[in-house]
């Protein structure tokens, strides 16, 4: 009966782990998935999780299960650590927050949810580029995709003029997509006056911005800095929708730990988008999963494991730009002539190199060095033992 299914492609980010993993170099680096690892190019489980997983442990607590919006404690601190404490919306009690199977299941709720009642145009407009998987997470909900300008090649920066231009003509009352910070994949985000500009223009043209947040504090290394845009956003009357996730920010990748916010004109319409949302939920799967939020939930409302879980994610943040200056410094060795001084301006996980897909086709086959074929290497993939080397394999192909 399947005769008439076709051999689909693999996945543009995890299926360069999988060719990954079949490579038998020594040297192989996997710089594709936005995975962070420590400078034994390892894993990185932070030691708050640890800590908050045997305070669970201790409580002996049952398995029952949730509700279908998620852990209360979970949702409710989520929505605190993304607007701020002192967020009216969220002391009066407008937002819905229900927990998400990470980013992905947080983004996918809501576009459900758009599609079904946003009263608008059916339509969400991404940065060019955007993650892989935003365009078939709302084409999948019935969401059709189009693309506003936002990445410059000339300038390895933000082109906030064809931002601008392209934002000032969208449709009125379409929805646009917005990286809260730390943009995949080009690492570029827009200046506090840019962003100021973007809400104006953005309003003008009342249109609904849907904030993914993925790397809160994987940005500056501060999670109030990378909330910056979402709560002035707030703070200047957009109702906005937020899905987050804590892969990055936790290191709680396959615990898939997300939530996602609808910030509405009142409680009572919080309400009603609340029992919409739970309509939407449940015969997707029912209720979410327990384990991970409970980490979540331990460390962000234990005062001490807080503090220490935010001095952890400084220090991954701190180690990625310490890789990136590295990266610059090893090309010059190298003798490169090419400015690469965007690997050093860009931030979060991952640095847009310039790389052309037969460049990067070149250093995955002499080099064994994986990435996506945009050129996008994850940072937090590179070690002081091997960057180096990852320099030389660029200089190589880039010369
Ligand atoms: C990435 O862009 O590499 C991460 O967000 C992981 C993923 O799911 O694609």
């Amino acid at each position: 009966i399947w005769s008439n299914v076709e051999m689909g492609p693999p996945d543009a980010i995890l299926g360069v782990s999988e060719a990954f993993k079949k490579d038998k170099s020594p040297n192989k680096m996997n710089l594709g998935v936005g995975a962070y690892r420590d400078d034994n190019g390892k894993p990185y489980v932070l030691p708050s999780v640890r800590k908050a997983e045997d305070i669970i442990r201790s409580k002996n607590l049952d398995k029952e299960y949730l509700g279908i919006t998620g852990l209360a404690e979970f949702t409710k601190a989520s929505a605190i650590l993304a607007f701020g404490d002192n967020c009216d919306a969220i002391k009066n009690k407008r937002n819905v927050t229900a927990q998400g199977i990470s980013g992905t299941g947080s983004l996918r709720i809501g576009a459900n949810f758009l599609s079904k009642f946003y009263p608008g145009v059916k339509e969400v407009w991404l940065p060019k580029p955007s993650w892989g998987n935003h365009t078939p997470i709302f084409k999948h909900a019935g969401i059709e995709v189009k693309q506003y300008r936002y990445y410059d090649p000339s300038t390895c920066g933000f082109d906030a003029k064809g931002a601008y231009e392209d934002i000032s003509k969208i449709p009125e009352n379409s929805i646009i997509l917005l990286h809260a910070c730390a943009h995949n994949p080009t690492g570029v985000d827009p200046k506090p006056d840019q962003w100021k500009e973007l809400s104006q223009i953005i309003k003008s043209r009342k249109l609904f911005p849907f904030f993914d947040m993925a790397y809160q504090g994987f940005a500056s290394g501060n999670i109030d800095n990378d909330a910056a845009a979402v709560r002035m956003f707030v703070n200047e009357g957009h109702n906005i929708a937020l899905a987050q996730s804590y892969a990055k920010n936790m290191g709680l990748y396959g615990e898939r730990v997300g939530a996602f916010t609808l910030i509405c004109e009142s409680e009572e319409e919080a309400k009603r988008c609340e029992s919409q949302l739970k309509i939407i939920i449940r015969p997707m799967y029912s209720n979410p999963p327990l384990s991970g939020p409970r980490i979540a939930s331990t460390i962000l409302n234990t005062a001490e494991l807080r503090s220490q879980w935010l001095t952890e994610v400084k220090g991954m943040a701190d180690r990625i730009i310490t890789m990136r200056s590295q990266l610059v410094e090893n090309l010059k060795k190298e003798g490169s002539s090419h400015n690469w001084q965007h690997i050093t301006d860009q931030i979060g996980m991952f640095c847009f190199t310039g790389l052309k897909p037969d460049q990067v086709a070149r250093i995955t086959e002499e080099f064994s060095v994986y990435l996506t074929k945009d050129g996008r290497i994850s940072v937090a993939g590179i070690s002081s033992k091997n960057n180096a080397y990852l320099a030389h394999a660029i200089h190589t192909v880039s010369k």
